[in-house]
């Protein structure tokens, strides 16, 4: 499919309480291999939003005495400032009060139930307001009377009549399907657990709620309201023009990937497919479930009450040092520890030493031996310009399988090794000696400037436009071997300047 738009989704939040570095994580995530697939030429399409109907909401709101859509209103616009400030370059931002959105949730409802894929019945039993899920009395017995995920309080839906979505007849077409489509599964912890459960067998699905107001009322029956992660899913297709703008609609599905956090991995892998299934519609790709951000052991979240804001972090670091940090620090699909400690040390040893250094030892001795300008002559490094070969395919083969730590890993291998190249050929010494040599030195080491620039512009956009204006260069994809010859390489203030701890 060339010419099919590169289309990424983030998990959309919940519009109840300020965003925390565990929701940039993902939304930057997506923004990174979004702006991969750009600098590679692709038409690109980065979705997120937020998730804003449901009894969770609802009760936030009305513990601050606000009306529900104004309490909405106010977490969807903070958001699209949060992303903002975190150089996140969304194309599409989807809220599930949108009116487009709240017509494709009906229609897809009117159609399964023409097609009896969902049914009246009736719903009693045990329900997770914070997570918005329905358990079994005995996954609630066996978690110790609490929400077996969230280890919150439970409560007790009373017998009401509900529909549900025949999600039991679709594990065997669901089996099938991961078995044909390998890489559908990301990361393959995630996988198995994934193929465990729909091996279990699968109950089918309430799909509505007859005590909650705030959400989308059923077609038909305004005394039901839609269950809010059946809502919640459909984003997706909402936003790509599912069934009003069929025209975006096949430029845009299905999915390249659905990034998502862990803990709501099963619905991503198992109820939305199933949920595209009956509608008939191809299943993305790919749904990858990343790991959590922790503190002291214990998941960053608003109910642990450990929140780190990007905002705080960013009081010291610069945006997207923290963005680098995210993608540098842990394997995507793994936990890993947050501390500002830490973003401490990886900007001192990645950046500030061997980037920042190998910047600055470069322009300065363009300056000194070539008049601030890359040299007229000469011809780049054989070992170095086959470096930038290995270099360029391991990166592109990572980020297309969204390993971003083993792309990064290939990218500080190259630096490492530029910057052992200074060491190796003395450059000052050919300077003295007036060897031919130094032509062919700094003319590598200023191919090996943009080449980075180049490829770590997803990660640092910014920060990249600030690196490519001092070697006047335009951020697009690099190639092996390129030196501008005879360009003026105008430097400027220190890229990374060190930090106190
Ligand atoms: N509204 C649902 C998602 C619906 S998608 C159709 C929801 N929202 S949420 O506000 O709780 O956001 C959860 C997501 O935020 C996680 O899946 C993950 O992507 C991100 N994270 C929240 N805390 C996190 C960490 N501590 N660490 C890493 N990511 C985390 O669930």
């Amino acid at each position: 499919m060339p010419d099919k738009t590169y289309y990424i989704t983030t998990p959309i939040y919940y519009a109840n309480a300020p965003l925390h570095i565990g929701h940039a994580y993902s939304t930057v995530a997506a923004d990174v291999a979004k702006r991969w697939q750009a600098l590679r030429g692709r038409e690109v399409f980065m979705l997120t939003g937020m998730d804003e109907h449901g009894e969770k909401i609802y009760r936030s709101s009305a513990a601050s005495g606000v009306k529900p859509q104004d309490w909405v209103d106010r977490y969807a616009d903070e958001a699209k400032k949060l992303w903002a400030f975190m150089n996140v370059s969304c194309d599409g931002f989807v809220r599930t009060t949108d009116s487009a959105h709240k017509e494709t949730v009906r229609e897809v409802f009117r159609r399964l139930r023409a097609k009896g894929d969902i049914y009246d019945s009736e719903y009693e039993g045990p329900y997770c307001v914070s997570c918005e899920t329905f358990f079994s009395a005995q996954q609630v017995k066996d978690a110790g009377e609490c929400c077996p995920d969230c280890g919150k309080k439970i409560t007790e839906i009373k017998k009401e009549s509900a529909l549900f979505f025949r999600l039991s007849s679709y594990g065997g077409k669901l089996l099938d399907f991961y078995r044909a489509n390998p890489d559908f599964l990301e990361p393959p912890g995630m996988a198995n657990k994934t193929i465990d459960s729909v091996t279990r067998g699968l109950n089918d699905l309430c799909v509505t709620r007859e005590r909650v107001s705030w959400g989308i009322p059923v077609p038909g029956d305004a005394s039901k309201t839609i269950y809010v992660w059946f809502d919640a899913l459909l984003n997706y297709l909402s936003a790509a023009g599912f069934p009003h703008d069929m025209g975006l609609f096949h430029k845009l599905w299905p999915a390249d990937c659905h990034i998502v956090g862990k803990e709501i991995y099963y619905f991503h892998s198992v109820i939305w497919p199933a949920m595209l299934m009956a509608l008939e519609l191809p299943l993305p790709e790919k749904v990858y479930g990343h790991g959590w951000w922790t503190l002291k052991d214990d998941k960053i979240s608003k109910s642990t009450g450990n929140i780190v804001t990007p905002y705080e972090v960013c009081e010291k670091f610069h945006p997207d040092i923290l963005r680098f940090f995210f993608l540098r620090e842990m394997p995507f699909g793994t936990d890993g520890a947050f501390s500002m400690e830490r973003i401490g040390e990886r900007y001192t040893a990645d950046l500030a030493n061997p980037l920042g250094n190998l910047f600055k030892r470069t322009e300065v001795m363009l300056e000194k031996y070539f008049g601030g300008k890359i040299p007229e002559s000469g011809s780049f490094d054989e070992a170095i310009l086959q470096k930038q070969k290995e270099t360029l395919e391991s990166f592109s083969r990572h980020m297309d399988a969204l390993r971003f730590h083993g792309a990064l890993n290939a990218l500080w291998e190259l630096i490492d090794a530029a910057n052992r190249f200074i060491e190796e050929q003395k450059p000052w010494v050919l300077y003295k000696e007036k060897s031919p040599k130094l032509n062919d030195v700094l003319l590598t080491l200023s191919g090996c400037l943009e080449f980075v620039t180049g490829l770590l512009s997803p990660f640092m956009p910014v920060k990249c436009a600030e690196m490519a204006a001092h070697i006047d260069w335009k951020i697009q994809m690099p190639e092996a071997g390129s030196a501008r010859k005879g360009r003026p390489i105008p430097g400027g203030a220190i890229l990374f300047p060190a930090v106190e701890k």
